[in-house]
This record gives C-alpha cells, structure tokens and sequence, in this order.
C-alpha cells in the first residue's frame, strides 16, 4: 500500500482533494506527532508567495503555449540548504539571466525564466536504499528537506523539522530573487519552481487568495514517479491556480497524457499547462510523437518543452551518475523536430545546471564509462556546468532558427 497524502489532521488542512489518495515517494517520517506539528507551523507561516506573481507568471506562460515565446527553466537536481545565501544564489541567478538574455537577443522573442530554485529540496528517488562504496546500505538522500546527504545512517533519518527549514531557507533565496527584480522589466524575471512533491510540505501551503494557489513557489512540476491521473500529486495540482507541470517520460501512456490535460487543465487557459519531455536521445522517436498528436488532438492549450537531462543518465565505471552533453543535444534535436512536425511549437528547456566549474556532464557519451568527474558536488543528478549549459542554449538557438 503506498503511503497516503494527509495523516491526522486532515480535516483542517487546505488541499482537500489530495486527501486519501495514493502518495508515491513520500519519506517514512518516524514521528507522526512532530510531522502533524511542523505542518500547522506550516499553515500559520506566512505565504512566500503572493497570489499575483503567480497569476502573472501564468500569463507569460500563455505566450509561450501559444508560440510567442520560450521557457527557460534551470537549476540545481537538488537545492542544498546551505546554498540559500545571497552570493550562491546571486550566481545562479546571473547564470539564469545570462542563458535568457541570449535566447531573447538570438530568437527575437520573449523568454519566461525560472530557476529551480527556492523550494527544490527534496527528490523523489528510485530506490529507497544506497549501497555505498564501502559495502554499507543506507537509506536513500532525498533532499535537504527530508534528511542529510552525509553517508550515514542517523543523517539519513527523514526529520520533519526539516520541512520548517525548507521554508525557512525558500524565504532566504526568495528575498535574493526579488532584489534581482530592480530595474527590469516585468517580462525578465526570474521566477521560483521546484517540485511539489512533498505532501506535508505543499499542503499547509495551499492558500485562497481569493482561489486556492501553491503559496511555496510561482511555477511547480509533477515529476514522472508522482503523475499518476489519480494521484495525490495530481490532485494537489489541479486544485491550485499556479501554472503547473508534469514530466513526461517513457512509460507516459497517450491515454494518461490526456486525462492529466483534462484535469490539470479543466478551462483550457493557455499557460496554465506545460508538458515538459524527458523521454531519453534512443527514445524520444518511438515514443513522442504520438503524445503530441493525442494531447493537440484535445484542443487543450499545454506548452511542450523538452528535459533532456532526465532521459540520458548512465553510470560511470565508478558506480558516479553522468550524462553527455551529446545524448543531451540528440534529444533536444529530436525534441524540435517532433514537435514541428507535428504542427506543435518547441517551447523551451528544462536543465539541471550550475555556475559552478563542476565536472558532473561529460562531452561525448564515449567518455561516460571512463570519465573521473574530479569536480562532482551533486548531490543527486550531474548537472551542466556553465559552459555546457551555454552549449545546450546556443544549439537550441539553432534549432529554432534553422526554420
Ligand atoms: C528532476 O527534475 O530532478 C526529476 C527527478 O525529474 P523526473 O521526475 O523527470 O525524473
Ligand atoms: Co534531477
């Protein structure tokens, strides 16, 4: 039986709709009276974000749904707490205005940013369990919010009051990101999005002003382990105004695609939807194009942009998660290609990135088996560094452009 979304304090929790159904990737939290606690701080705590930002992120949403613009989003697999400072967040901030600034100047078009940023603390994960080069299993990391990334058993216990300082630390990079906002233009924010996969987090979080919104965050994302139809994720998502997500990997069925378009996006807003592809380079062909067709077949307005970070993981000799930026730009290229073809508009990006000079990506998928990765500091998923990210940018460029 998976876990479920609420616990005991269901009845005067907002999100209603998420209440009793199946909650995949939910921690095992050991102490359900401190979790009951931490979720009516929670709720007491003010909003971190208003209802109007959001409203007005979905409206920039709306022009890339109808092909007047692109979405870039970007940013860490995994926020760390101890990131939430100004001049950690000050550079992924200027490596997401840089990466913006050229899709707007080379495409000519209005480009909607957002980081993963403010509130991606927590990963869903595909196994519960580590083994450790030493031959020790420990439970798996599954972000700051949930437990420590340092290999060791007690680090690894989920502690709810981790949820407090999620917030806490969400708060602290929100500040950073609305100081970014002096002086420009509306348009060229960067906004905040992370995953809503944490129940007990986004839950006491849902708040009506005057209609129900996600207050953690201006754009949240269904991830491909959490979208069933029927889901509490599902549920939490449909039942608040924020433009939302949902990845969309290999094992997406057409038929799902379009009962999540019907209930995530029940008045047809254009901006309100945006199907965001991680499908794999050895994948993306067979399996695309007939979720575009369905989805477009349904008139329902959704932005389409492509992850293709999330379909071209492999492991290193070492047992060290990689990727190459080669799989990443097959992707990306099959990506446009599929969605022209079928009469659809290539939306943007979705990246897992850092200004850091890490060496977490390699070049070539030849170099995957064999690369030392000497700067890894990923917690979770490698992530492009700044050059490679810029790479992943310009070619998108070109892709657009070679109309
Ligand atoms: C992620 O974006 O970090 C992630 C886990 O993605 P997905 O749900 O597509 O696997
Ligand atoms: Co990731």
């Amino acid at each position: 039986m998976p876990p479920h979304a609420r616990s005991r304090i269901e009845s005067d929790l907002p999100g209603d709709q998420a209440a009793g159904k199946p909650a995949p990737q939910q921690p095992a939290w050991p102490d359900p009276g401190l979790l009951d606690e931490v979720q009516r701080e929670l709720l007491n705590r003010p909003a971190l974000v208003p209802a109007e930002e959001s409203a007005h992120l979905a409206d920039l949403m709306a022009a890339v749904a109808r092909r007047e613009a692109v979405a870039l989003q970007g940013g860490d697999c995994a926020e760390l707490f101890e990131d939430a400072a100004p001049s950690p967040v000050h550079r992924k901030l200027e490596q997401l205005y840089d990466l913006s600034a050229t899709l707007r100047e080379q495409l000519g078009m209005p480009v909607v940013t957002m980081g993963r940023m403010a509130g991606q603390y927590a990963k869903p994960r595909s196994s519960d369990w580590e083994h450790t080069p030493g031959g020790e299993v420990l439970a798996v990391y599954r972000g700051d919010a949930v437990n420590a990334a340092e290999a060791d058993a007690a680090a690894r216990v989920p502690d709810a009051r981790r949820l407090l300082a999620a917030h806490d630390c969400a708060a602290a990079t929100l500040k950073v990101i609305r100081e970014s906002w002096q002086g420009r233009a509306d348009g060229n924010r960067v906004f905040a999005a992370h995953e809503l996969l944490l129940l007990p987090y986004e839950l006491p979080q849902v708040r009506a002003d005057p209609e129900p919104y996600a207050s953690s965050l201006h754009f949240g994302w269904i991830g491909d382990r959490t979208r069933e139809p029927d889901g509490a994720h599902v549920a939490l998502a449909a039942s608040v105004r924020n433009p939302v997500g949902v990845k969309v990997g290999p094992s997406t069925t057409a038929a799902d695609l379009v009962r999540l378009a019907r209930i995530l996006n029940p008045e047809r807003r254009p901006g309100r939807l945006t199907f965001i592809a991680r499908m794999g380079a050895d994948r993306i062909d067979p399996l695309l194009p007939p979720l575009v067709e369905a989805v477009s077949a349904t008139g329902i307005p959704v932005a389409w942009i492509s992850d293709p970070m999330h379909g071209n993981t492999t492991k290193t000799g070492r047992g060290r998660k990689t990727r190459s930026v080669q799989a990443i730009l097959d992707e990306l290229t099959a990506f446009v290609r599929i969605l022209r073809a079928h009469g659809a508009w290539p939306g943007g990006l979705h990246l897992e990135m850092t200004p850091e000079p890490v060496t977490e990506c390699v070049a070539r998928s030849a170099d995957a088996r064999t690369a030392a990765l000497n700067q890894y500091r990923s917690p979770c998923d490698p992530r492009l560094n700044a050059e490679q990210a810029a790479d992943v940018v310009d070619a998108f460029v070109a892709l657009l452009r070679a109309a």
